[in-house]
């Protein structure tokens, strides 16, 4: 069968990696990919979000299955224009895309599931988003409803910040129409864990915990990006969990989706926060994480091409997703000054040594291949992966492999999979 994967991050070079060791695959595009697809697919100039361009190659190569990556293809349409072709996708129509496209639309699904999250209102009007935030208890958090890079969030200290982040929104309009909606919520305190599920529009089966790191400094310090790093299981979120947590904040949601005549079918993601009180769910998103992606893949010991077929097709059953007992661990290496400006266009040595790593597997992200040579396109260039019998040795390897390579003002955290470290030492 032909394949089409869409994006162009570590992610999908992940996926990309992991669809081409299936049997069942004869050729396999990524569009428009990065240096590290080409190795095992091949790339095609397509942007991710040409949803025609996308719909008309799939048609063209014969492909039996289309793969989104990220979600601003699935906001788009990708999916209901590819069910309009008869070609099955991994990845949901667009009404259900809604859940990680606004944010006033996955509070509002929350709600009426049950599921629990913190306590919002949503807002249009200016005026009005600022008076009620002189009635609630601080912190507090505003949101920009539409899709915003992952910038869209300020958690505010103070009412001022809370009145700055609305104007900043609202009025500057800085993430333009993304803002003229807003989301003001309570805050939620505790360990963050990201909990992903394959769904089928009504099976769920859940994949293992991961835990990201958002914040660009060690300790959990500085801007948010789009995560510096990642392992699985997460030692917070332990594997018993599992069955309850689907129940809690994945089941709701497929049952009320399918009910309004939109069967979830793909990755369903639920960023947590486990409070003293329970977990609460501070965003959905429709997609793999990135980086979470790369170390769940390491752990996925079935064939993908069945589990993702099952998916898009209303056929999942749990006996076709097997995981791999080990801990994984990816390392973000980015170009100095992500998430803010920073410099491209720097070759990268040392991926086969690396890749040489025991355990190790290095997964290319903001890099293309110029004549042979890697050289970074983005902010995150590599997600450095192990897997490894416990979360100190695949922390471990994954550092071993980072030693291995190199770029001018490369910048990774030293201390991802620490937070893990400490949980199970207590
Ligand atoms: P989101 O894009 O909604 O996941 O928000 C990005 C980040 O903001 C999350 O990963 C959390 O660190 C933080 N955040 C979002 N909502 C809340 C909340 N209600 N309470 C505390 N932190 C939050
Ligand atoms: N790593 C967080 C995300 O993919 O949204």
């Amino acid at each position: 069968m032909n394949v089409l994967l869409v994006g162009s991050g570590g992610r999908e070079h992940a996926l990309a990696w992991k669809l081409s060791q299936s049997p069942l695959v004869s050729s396999l595009f990524v569009a428009p990919g990065n240096g590290g697809t080409a190795l095992v697919a091949r790339n095609v100039p397509i942007k991710d979000t040409d949803i025609d361009a996308l719909v008309a190659f799939a048609k063209e190569n014969a492909c039996g299955l289309v793969v989104a990556g990220p979600e601003a293809p699935l906001v788009a349409g990708l999916s209901d224009a590819l069910a309009g072709a008869g070609i099955p996708c991994f990845g949901p129509d667009a009404y259900s895309a809604q859940l990680e496209g606004s944010k006033a639309f996955a509070k509002q699904i929350m709600r009426l599931s049950g599921v629990p999250t913190a306590d919002f209102e949503v807002f249009t009007d200016y005026a009005a988003a600022k008076a009620h935030v002189s009635a609630r208890p601080l912190p507090m958090v505003v949101k920009a409803d539409g899709l915003a890079a992952g910038k869209g969030v300020v958690v505010a200290k103070t009412r001022q910040e809370a009145l700055d982040a609305i104007e900043d929104m609202m009025a500057a309009r800085s993430f333009g129409a993304a803002g003229d909606k807003v989301v003001v919520e309570d805050c939620l305190v505790g360990e963050e864990a990201s909990f992903l599920a394959f769904c089928d529009g009504k099976t769920v089966v859940p994949m293992p915990s991961c835990q990201d790191h958002k914040a660009v400094g060690e300790g959990d310090t500085g801007p948010n990006t789009g995560g510096m790093g990642a392992y699985s299981p997460a030692p917070v979120l332990p594997d018993t969990e599992w069955e309850r947590m689907a129940k809690l904040v994945i089941e709701p949601i497929v049952r009320t989706l399918a009910e309004q005549g939109h069967p979830f079918k793909g990755v369903l993601y639920a960023g947590l926060m486990m409070t003293e009180n329970g977990p609460g769910v501070l965003e959905y998103n429709v997609r793999f994480g990135d980086p979470e992606c790369q170390p769940l893949l390491m752990r996925l010991e079935s064939d993908i091409v069945p589990v993702m077929l099952a998916c898009a097709k209303g056929e999942l059953e749990p006996s076709l997703v097997r995981w791999s007992p080990k801990t994984a661990l990816c390392v973000v290496m980015a170009a100095g000054g992500y998430p803010g400006s920073y410099a491209k266009g720097m070759e990268i040595t040392g991926l086969e040594r690396a890749d040489q790593v025991d355990g190790a597997k290095v997964f290319v992200a903001g890099a293309a291949l110029e004549g042979g040579t890697l050289k970074t396109t983005g902010g995150r260039v590599l997600g450095v992966s192990a897997l490894g019998d416990t979360l100190a040795l695949a922390q471990a390897q994954a550092y071993k492999a980072v030693a291995e390579l190199h770029f001018d003002k490369a910048y990774f955290r030293r201390d991802i999979g620490d937070k893990g470290i400490r949980r199970l030492a207590q």
